[in-house]
């Protein structure tokens, strides 16, 4: 297994293009299922978790080609074609490897009927059930059974249109209901519903394939279902959790970035509290430019939040550039439970951090210094890079298959910003 070696104490300097969203891309390639017509995407990133999706597809009958630009090669474009589906089951050797697998229940049983996807199961960040998704989809006519450690799902007239409430926020419910409904009969409602960026990009895409959504980005939304959805091409908005990753990262070295592509109105929260700690975050004409404003990082309060909360996703991330602040700042992690591992992790490299049930208290220090880590999940392997990049001497990042899930080319676009950072094969 690969480990990455990071010799800190390198200011970022330079320019990141931020990639395609990986969150964006998982539900929309989902929604290729929907239309036997071909669905042109763009920007798609190159990652474990893409490569997860398009196993899944294709042994759902998806066929997925390398798509042209202009007569060039454009690496981030393909055409996804589900003419048929040649299986409705998501099986267990996939989904056990990636939670989003789920986002094709909704789909497949739209389209076909029926589908069967294995139980994701617990995860490092808590038990995450699929209760929503499940409840939303009976409420438009599915009847589910759970046998075998999978969900059975049928709906031998189809799907019909609902009024759905959703007790709990959750991104992945909206999302196979969003889908679901667009192929449903009737109107679809559904209250409560997540509103985050990959929200508004799947509804945007499904909108260029003929569905008729209302309201993407509030906390309702009305869908029209159609009788069937045809072929578009969409192109995956920038992942934003790589951008706020990469702003801790010039935050943290005292360095300086031009992140390219990166979107200020995605990650307005995120802005407000780097500012609160002393970071400058401008947009410019081609994205985010970030520096600290002054002298050190000043110690502020987090919680986490749906959005336009502060994402779980840079929760990590925000706690390693906190323990290198001036003063005490409380961090509370409100969607996750167990989402603190990277805190042991952070403390052998010398962070002072107080867990409480979902509460950490983090009392920054002059200095970290490098140790041999481990990564447990996607994001808290990240924040470790971050602490990794500031601290004295070096850090050996262990597991570093965490990273590949959801970061394209990281040693990549921060070597080229003056991080010594190296893979190496363990
Ligand atoms: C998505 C993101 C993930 C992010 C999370 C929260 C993808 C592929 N993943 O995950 O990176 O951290 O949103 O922003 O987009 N819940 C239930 N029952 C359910 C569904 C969820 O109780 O049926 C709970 C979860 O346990 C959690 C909360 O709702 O406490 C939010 O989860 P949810 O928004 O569904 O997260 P995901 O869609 O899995």
């Amino acid at each position: 297994m690969d480990k990455l070696v990071i010799s800190g104490g390198q200011p970022l300097r330079g320019e990141i293009t931020i990639s395609g969203s990986k969150n964006a891309a998982l539900p929309i390639m989902a929604a290729s299922l929907l239309t036997d017509e071909p669905l042109r995407l763009r920007n798609v990133p190159d990652l474990a978790d893409i490569g997860s999706m398009k196993s899944l597809l294709r042994q759902h009958g998806v066929m997925i080609e390398p798509a042209a630009s202009n007569g060039t090669e454009d690496p981030g474009s393909f055409d996804f074609t589900a003419e048929q589906i040649a299986s409705t089951t998501a099986p267990y050797e996939i989904v056990r490897k990636m939670r989003a697998s789920v986002l094709v229940l909704g789909p497949l049983l739209a389209r076909e009927g029926r589908a069967s996807v294995s139980l994701p199961g617990g995860c490092a960040i808590g038990t995450r059930p699929i209760d929503l998704h499940l409840m939303g989809l009976e409420r438009m006519g599915a009847e589910i059974a759970l046998r075998d450690g999978y969900v059975y799902a049928s709906c031998p007239g189809g799907l019909k249109g609902a009024e759905v409430v959703l007790p709990t926020i959750s991104v992945g419910a909206t999302e196979n209901l969003l889908m679901a409904a667009s192929l449903a009969a009737g109107e679809t409602r559904l209250i409560n519903a997540a509103r985050e960026p990959e929200i508004v990009d799947l509804a945007h895409c499904l909108q260029a394939m003929g569905a008729e959504i209302e309201g993407a980005g509030s906390d309702t939304i009305r869908i029209r279902g159609k009788v069937r959805l045809h072929g578009a091409e969409h192109r995956i908005i920038p992942d934003r959790i790589e951008a706020g990753t990469y702003a801790m990262a010039a935050a943290i070295t005292n360095g300086e970035l031009e992140l390219l592509d990166a979107r200020a109105s995605d990650l307005l929260f995120v802005i407000e509290t780097l500012e609160n700690c002393g970071v400058s975050v401008t947009p410019t004409n081609r994205g985010l430019h970030v520096k600290r404003a002054n002298g050190r990082l000043s110690a502020t309060d987090m919680a986490t939040g749906e959005f336009p909360g502060f994402p779980t996703d840079l929760q990590a991330q925000f706690m390693a550039l906190m323990t290198t602040a001036e003063g005490v700042s409380s961090i509370e992690e409100r969607i996750f439970e167990n989402r603190f591992m990277h805190v042991p992790e952070l403390a052998r490299m010398g962070a002072q951090i107080n867990t409480e049930g979902a509460c950490a208290a983090v009392t920054g220090c002059e200095k970290l210094k490098g140790a041999p880590v481990m990564a447990t999940d996607l994001r808290a392997s990240v924040s470790l890079v971050l602490a990794g990049l500031v601290a004295e001497g070096q850090t050996e990042l262990n597991r570093v298959y965490h990273l590949d899930r959801g970061y394209e080319r990281l040693e990549e676009k921060l070597g080229a910003c003056g991080a010594q950072i190296e893979r190496v094969p363990a």
